[in-house]
């Protein structure tokens, strides 16, 4: 296989970025994260691929639960600041407001949409898992476009 096209091709699949979190019992975690997809519509399900033997990664598994913070295209110092851990310090994570949401997650309150979910499945194949999680809450809080990965910033998590 030619290696520079298959990470060529690989970063031509568009990508959003979203504020992953989760508490599992006093492990809270934090992640920017661009492997997302809904996975179905009933039950509503989504997809999201985490680095393994990361932070993120044991707190989803302590907890069972995970949250997708969406970003609005002018929101990319958020997704620059959860490129690192952060911690939770009382009502803030990584210097942003928070608060918590049903399962427990720490929930960006400047973000205009997020999603909290229950793990479904586990697929431990490759070095990342996939964590197949039901949508068990949702919030809208105002309309916003959607931050894309290629149009708006610089980076590249394919290849
Ligand atoms: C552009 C970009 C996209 C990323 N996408 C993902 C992703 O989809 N899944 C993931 O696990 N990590 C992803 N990361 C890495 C995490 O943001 C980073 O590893 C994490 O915030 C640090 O946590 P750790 O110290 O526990 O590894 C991405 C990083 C960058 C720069």
């Amino acid at each position: 296989m030619d290696l520079e096209a298959k990470k060529n091709a690989l970063r031509m699949i568009s990508y959003g970025a979203y504020i992953a979190t989760a508490r599992g019992g006093d492990d809270t975690a934090a992640a920017t994260v661009t492997w997302v997809t809904q996975m179905s519509f009933e039950p509503p399900l989504v997809a999201v691929g985490v680095k393994l033997d990361s932070q993120l990664y044991r707190a989803i598994l302590r907890g069972n639960t995970f949250a997708l913070n969406m970003l609005a295209n002018d929101q990319s110092e958020i997704a620059a600041r959860f490129f690192k851990a952060a911690q939770l310090e009382g009502e803030t994570l990584g210097g942003y407001a928070v608060e918590f949401g049903v399962t427990g997650a720490p929930l960006l309150v400047d973000v205009p949409a997020y999603l909290e979910c229950k793990v479904t499945d586990v697929v431990e194949r490759g070095d990342h898992v996939l964590f197949l999680g039901e949508v068990v809450d949702a919030a809208h809080r105002r309309e916003a476009t959607p931050l894309d990965l290629y149009r708006d910033t610089k980076w590249n998590y394919g290849g």
